[in-house]
């Protein structure tokens, strides 16, 4: 039996113009969700925000922001603050994908720099990490997950770690249809619980191609409590039915 409830997080990326996105958030609360079993919460593209802010006013629908900037406003072309992610309804957001790795220079530092202003203005981190699939095949994915989430936590106190998600994401399962084992990512979430103070609190997510159907699958795993989804093709339905599975499965 899971210590925490089970969160579905939705990452939109850069898919869903602020009608869709709006007609999603619609379509998702008419569908009556149950709250009460599962946490939910998506991640619209900036553009957005303020529109799906308003759509799911008074729901216990989360909605965060895909980045973020590492100070409260400046000179810094391009970039979001948190404080407009607030001021949008945002009450999360992801820190340290890969794909902001990889394409955007988001680096160790950075993610840590992140990390403490998110948690100083009351916004939920989702740290994600994830090795390669050169690390992976060498052997590797357990020092690099740990050397990333010890890095992102740096200076961060063990009650403070306990109030932001984790998200194990393989770079090699990522929209590739290929997603880890249940038990394989299990693992890997053993190794990150254990390396900083406070994660044994901490809800761990698991992400790369999750689907409606094997999601059930990592969240009866003892240390997976929900999943991190992309966005291309996330529709309610399909949004609904994660949430229910996953719902089902952390109950067991
Ligand atoms: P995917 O993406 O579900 O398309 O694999 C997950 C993510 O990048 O967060």
């Amino acid at each position: 039996m899971h210590a925490a409830r089970a969160l579905v997080a939705g990452n939109w990326k850069m898919h869903k113009t602020i009608a869709e996105s709006t007609t999603f958030v619609r379509a998702l609360l008419a569908l009556a969700p149950d709250f009460d079993g599962v946490d939910a919460v998506i991640f619209p593209p900036f553009t957005a925000l303020g529109a799906v802010g308003e759509a799911l006013a008074g729901s216990r629908l989360g909605m965060g922001g895909q980045t973020m900037g590492d100070t409260d406003f400046g000179a810094c072309t391009g970039e979001i603050s948190p404080l407009m992610l607030l001021d949008c309804g945002a009450r999360w957001v992801i820190l340290g994908h890969s794909e902001q790795r990889a394409n955007c220079c988001e680096t160790d530092a950075g993610v840590n720099r992140k990390v403490h202003v998110a948690l100083r203005l009351g916004i939920t981190p989702i740290v994600a990490v994830g090795e390669s699939a050169a690390d992976h095949a060498a052997g590797r994915t357990h020092s690099h997950v740990v050397t990333q989430i010890t890095a992102a936590f740096d200076g961060v106190t063990a009650a403070d770690v306990a109030r932001c998600i984790v998200a194990y994401e393989p770079i090699w399962a990522i929209g590739t249809g290929l997603s880890d084992s249940p038990p394989a990512a299990n693992n890997v979430m053993a190794q990150i619980r254990g390396s900083v103070a406070g994660l044994e609190q901490t809800r761990i997510l698991y992400g790369g191609s999750v689907k409606p159907d094997n999601i059930g699958a990592f969240v009866a795993q003892p240390h997976i409590d929900g999943a991190l989804v992309g966005g291309a093709s996330l529709g309610a339905q399909s949004f609904a039915d994660l949430m229910a599975n996953a719902r089902a499965s952390a109950a067991r």
